[in-house]
């Protein structure tokens, strides 16, 4: 059998573009040989997309961007379908049967790819635009995961221009509708990156003066004195039926949070433990949440949804989806489908599988209408 194409993208212009390097060094290195041929490409920090050699990165545990590496780009027109394009002229043009992004972040897994994917006419892993978009939106994920009956934690979302002019007021409005200590967080990023945990209203403005350097939308929450719970969840094959989810994992970080120090640069920052120790009641409670989250947020191929346990309550809140986890061989997502029986290899080719069952289905729509 011909085998498949697939290009992995990696880097990216976010802030979490090492964490790609990392997940997309492990997805190489899992990605079943006999089934799939590796198109790495990289798109550095300048948003320059490189075709990358895998002879010189097999076995790496961080990817490279070369500079050097021959330009390319994908053409957002579908009769190009799917081809890379060398730009300078010199290599022919690569033809590719499906993308696995494995970037994180804005401009990464906020549906922006993904809408040149879609452009381009090319099956590719995981979430179609709406539910990128619409994940990478903290507000926005926590009003639909409401809208389908979740529990969500209270919180005050404010915009740039507003709090700007009123700051003053804005702060009375946290306090009273909110309490302290509250969450303040920008409301289109990951990795932790300007969040903070804010324990009295003298320290509200700065909190906020600085997630608003990331962003024109801040989130301010009620601090959840909360364990940390994660699954997995995996479109199911059969198309229509409830999306499969795993056992839950627990995130137990040494920091007062999970913050971007916890995450990347302590190395004993977090353990993470698979299963969760939870009650039969707590995880079928725990699988129902992420199921319906998927479910509300319209995913597709996979997402990784976060919950926040509360200590004392026991009460369980829907935290936020991920729409492209980290996907390093320690990461949660990968391993906690090992530990509810399908390895990383199985894993990733079963994701290539739904994005091409998916693209077919899309396919066969109707474009054109004729009265
Ligand atoms: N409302 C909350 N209550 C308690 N902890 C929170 C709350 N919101 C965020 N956190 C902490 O901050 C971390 C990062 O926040 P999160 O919303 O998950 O953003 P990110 O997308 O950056 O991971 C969480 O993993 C958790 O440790
Ligand atoms: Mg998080």
């Amino acid at each position: 059998m011909k085998k498949l194409r697939v290009a992995v993208l990696y880097g990216g212009r976010s802030g979490e573009h090492e964490v790609s390097l990392q997940s997309a060094a492990s997805v190489i290195n899992h990605l079943d040989r006999d089934r799939f041929e590796i198109v790495p490409v990289a798109i550095d920090k300048q948003g320059r997309w490189h075709l990358n050699d895998v002879s010189l990165i097999q076995g790496k545990k961080s990817l490279p961007v070369f500079k050097d590496a021959p330009r390319i780009v994908l053409p957002p027109d579908s009769a190009a379908t799917g081809a890379l394009i060398s730009l300078g002229g010199s290599g022919e043009a690569k033809a590719i049967d499906v993308v696995f992004p494995v970037i994180h972040g804005p401009l990464c897994e906020d549906g922006t790819i993904q809408g040149l994917l879609e452009l381009a006419d090319v099956p590719y892993v995981g979430c179609g635009v709406l539910a990128s978009a619409v994940a990478m939106d903290k507000e926005v994920a926590k009003r639909l995961a409401r809208d389908a009956g979740l529990p969500i934690v209270s919180y005050v979302s404010l915009r740039q221009e507003h709090w700007r002019k009123e700051k003053r007021q804005v702060a009375e409005r946290v306090e009273k509708n909110l309490g302290y200590p509250v969450f303040v967080k920008p409301a289109n990023l990951g990795s932790s990156v300007g969040v903070q945990k804010v324990k009295e209203a003298g320290d509200l403005t700065t909190a906020l003066a600085n997630a608003f350097q990331y962003d024109v939308k801040v989130l301010v929450e009620v601090a959840v004195d909360a364990r940390e719970i994660e699954l997995s969840v995996l479109e199911n094959p059969d198309s229509g039926a409830d999306p499969l989810v795993s056992v839950p994992g627990e995130i137990e970080p040494n920091h007062e949070f999970y913050s971007y120090e916890a995450k990347y640069l302590d190395e004993k920052g977090a353990a993470l433990i698979i299963p969760a120790k939870l009650d039969a009641d707590q995880i079928r409670r725990v699988q129902d949440i992420g199921r319906k989250a998927f479910l509300s947020m319209e995913c597709e191929g996979m997402a990784r949804v976060d919950l926040l346990l509360d200590r004392t309550s026991e009460k369980l809140f829907f935290n936020e989806l991920n729409t492209i986890p980290g996907f390093t061989s320690i990461s949660m997502y990968p391993k906690l489908w090992e530990a509810s029986g399908i390895s990383y290899t199985e894993l990733l080719s079963r994701l290539v599988d739904l994005a091409i069952s998916r693209h077919k289905r899309k396919k066969a729509l109707v474009r054109e209408f004729h009265v």
